[in-house]
């Protein structure tokens, strides 16, 4: 039958058998679960050991603990229960201060029974509803610790952001960020107790290696919710406080710890805040992770990059600037050609770094003023396979390895390292061909002076199509003539 349907468990409250009786019966018969209570301490133990209790009806004036001290106690341990309170003929004025304290409704005695029934019913609805909201409540958190963490680079500020996040949601009395460095986790972040009683991240070791061997998360709550596995190593056996903590799992495996406490007195973890912190857990961990590969990895590099590209302008004098001139001139002209945003970017460092392998090319051939001789030319000729050699150690300039290796062949197939023809070179190499002749060709060097860009323009235009793309030659062109450089 429709109405025998479980629709959830309620605890009727009240000193009256008569009353307890009369509502088990009318709530079982509409397919409710009921418990009964005689008094506020009686419910209080029920609250203790039964956790899926949605509804507790109950009297206000009883002797032990009264309405007004079970909605305290509610509260106190943070139940997850909704409170209905009967009111006796003067009694409303207490059950209005009830409803402050966070009871749902109250129902005045004497009741029909329908009267009872429908507001059961709208409590459960509320209470759905409330459960709704804190739940969009929780993503919108999470949402925004992933902004606020994505807005950090640096992985110093980003657990700053993490442990702010944390604190704000949980409301803590201590926490521990610990990271790990080749399986050694220190704390990297403490707060709170932890501060203070510095022995508490001695009396945590336990835990964090549990967690560390097992990936597992931990909710501790002294002597309410203890975990079997850990009080049968020893662990956190005399401890005194709640805690909760979790493993910070990214793509590389373990990479940290977070784990709060919170004062036994105070408001009880549970399971829900296990599955959010969790939740902050692997987002950040996924961010602390890109932070610590992509960001430090790549900028640190790149900075190498650009200091070795720097060192070898510093190795001859005429060259200044010549990298980063040819890195912008060639995003120019990879503009002009619609290339993709990735293109680009691998265009300007194929720019600044084209040049990296004359690093190992003797100071006395670089700065020769004259023409070099064939064997001076042949040592020049080396240098895109010695940068080659340099570059393949950083993983992330491998797209660009080509680029930069083979930016001295030519269309004709006479040029070098590997004299290979038109399609063969990679396009973005023919793109740092054209801008490189014109930046070597309208700057000093060692044996001349400047050439004039009409000069340049017009060598490039004898060469089009043998040493250099004739399409590539052209549009360069056009640039120049757009910027009414010629
Ligand atoms: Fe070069």
């Amino acid at each position: 039958m429709e109405q025998n349907r479980y629709k959830g468990k309620i605890l009727v409250v009240d000193d009256e058998e008569g009353i307890r009786e009369i509502c088990k019966e009318a709530l079982r018969d509409n397919g409710y679960d009921v418990i009964v209570a005689e008094d506020g301490e009686q419910a209080a133990k029920i609250l203790n050991s039964v956790d899926d209790i949605d509804i507790v009806l109950s009297d206000l004036n009883m002797p032990k603990m009264d309405g007004m001290a079970l909605i305290e106690y509610i509260n106190k341990f943070n139940l997850d229960v909704g409170l209905i309170v009967m009111t006796g003929f003067g009694t409303i004025e207490t059950a209005v201060e009830v409803m402050k304290k966070g009871a749902l409704d109250f129902i005045p005695k004497p009741f029909y029974l329908s009267h009872l029934l429908f507001k059961i019913e709208q409590a459960l609805d509320r209470r759905k509803e409330k459960k709704r909201r804190e739940r969009l409540n929780k993503l919108v958190r999470i949402l925004k610790l992933n902004k606020d963490l994505n807005a950090k680079i640096e992985l110093q500020s980003l657990l700053n952001e993490f442990l702010f996040h944390v604190e704000r949601t949980f409301s803590p009395d201590g926490a521990v960020i610990f990271l790990s460095t080749n399986g050694t986790f220190s704390a990297q972040r403490i707060s709170g107790v932890f501060k203070k009683q510095t022995h508490l991240l001695g009396e945590i070791k336990g835990v964090v290696d549990y967690i560390a061997r097992s990936l597992k998360s931990v909710i501790f709550i002294p002597g309410k919710l203890e975990d079997i596995e850990l009080s049968s190593k020893g662990i956190l056996n005399n401890f005194e406080y709640q805690l909760l903590a979790t493993p910070l799992i990214a793509k590389s495996g373990l990479i940290g710890i977070v784990l709060l406490v919170r004062k036994k007195e105070n408001m009880p973890f549970n399971e829900e805040d296990l599955q959010l912190l969790t939740v902050f857990a692997s987002q950040t961990a996924a961010i602390i992770e890109n932070s610590k590969l992509y960001g430090r990895v790549v900028e640190i590099n790149r900075e190498i990059i650009r200091s070795l590209a720097k060192a070898v302008e510093a190795k001859d004098s005429y060259t200044k600037g010549h990298s980063d001139q040819v890195a912008r001139y060639a995003v120019k002209l990879g503009r002009r050609l619609k290339l993709s945003s990735n293109e680009l970017d691998n265009l300007y460092w194929a720019g600044i770094v084209h040049d990296v392998g004359k690093i190992g090319i003797p100071d006395s051939i670089l700065n020769k003023p004259g023409k070099l001789t064939q064997e001076e030319f042949d040592l020049m000729k080396q240098h895109p396979v010695i940068g080659r050699e340099i570059l393949s150690e950083v993983d992330s300039l491998k797209p660009i390895l080509p680029v930069m290796y083979h930016h001295h062949e030519r269309i004709d197939g006479k040029g070098y390292p590997d004299g290979i023809k038109d399609e063969q070179i990679p396009f973005l190499s023919k793109i740092i061909s054209v801008v490189d002749a014109y930046d070597a060709m309208t700057s000093d060097r060692a044996y001349r002076k400047a050439m004039d860009i009409k000069k340049a323009v017009e060598i490039l235009e004898q060469g089009s199509g043998t040493q250099w793309s004739e399409d590539l030659v052209k549009e360069w062109i056009s640039i120049l003539k757009k910027e009414k450089k010629i």
